[in-house]
């Protein structure tokens, strides 16, 4: 018998069915085919200069540019919290009905669950009423708005309102006070000097 020759030798080897079968199939371990191999290689080729985008290669603006610009859209469209309850400002808010009005809304809206609609308390303390946990100062009722009182419950709203939110519900808590709530939660906190 004469040695096959070295291609048919690669064909016998190439088409041989490997040994193990899995639910009854079975399988050869042929090369994938040149075409995949070269566009295999080639995806990598091209991921590192899509990943580097050296000379701005390609019609967008490049990573960077497109980040930046996302940034300056979400900042445009989040205005940061200034922090900052300035009493005197508050208080001309709280003169300005339209605004107390639009505090109103955001109340029945964001604290209405916890402080009761008509500002009694549930969960939150009544904020009717001259007592305060954090000091009942219109700076220092924005401060704890502001701040939240993360451990018992109270939201750090000046993460979640815009500055103009936060004054305008600020503005609608202060003008809570000494009005009556249907089911005013007892005291809490200290009464503060008027
Ligand atoms: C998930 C429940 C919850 C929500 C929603 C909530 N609060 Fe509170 N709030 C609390 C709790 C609980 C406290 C008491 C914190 C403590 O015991 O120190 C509190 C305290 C306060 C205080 C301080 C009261 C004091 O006696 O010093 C103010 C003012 C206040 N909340 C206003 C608001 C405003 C305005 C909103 C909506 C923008 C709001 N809260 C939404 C639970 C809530």
């Amino acid at each position: 018998m004469t040695e096959p020759t070295q291609g048919r030798k690669e064909a016998a080897e190439r088409d041989r069915i490997l040994e193990h079968s899995y639910d009854g199939i079975q399988e050869y371990d042929n090369p994938m085919p040149q075409w995949w191999v070269v566009t295999f290689w080639l995806t990598i080729v091209f991921s590192v200069f899509y990943y580097l985008n050296p000379f701005n290669t390609g019609v967008g603006s490049g990573m960077k540019a497109e980040y930046d610009a996302d940034m300056v859209a979400f900042r445009a469209a989040h205005p940061a919290n200034s922090g900052g309850g300035n009493a005197r400002e508050l208080l001309a808010v709280v003169a300005r009905k339209s605004e107390v009005a639009e505090g109103k809304k955001i109340y029945a809206g964001k604290c209405a669950a916890c402080h009761a609609a008509d500002g009694g308390g549930m969960i939150g303390p009544n904020l009717t009423d001259n007592a305060w946990i954090h000091g009942g100062t219109i700076d220092s009722i924005y401060a704890t708005v502001n701040n939240g009182v993360l451990a018992k419950g109270m939201p750090a709203w000046g993460k979640l309102l815009k500055d103009d939110e936060m004054q305008e519900v600020v503005a609608y808590v202060w003008t809570l006070r000494g009005s009556t709530p249907a089911k005013p939660k007892a005291a809490e906190g200290v009464v503060a000097a008027q």
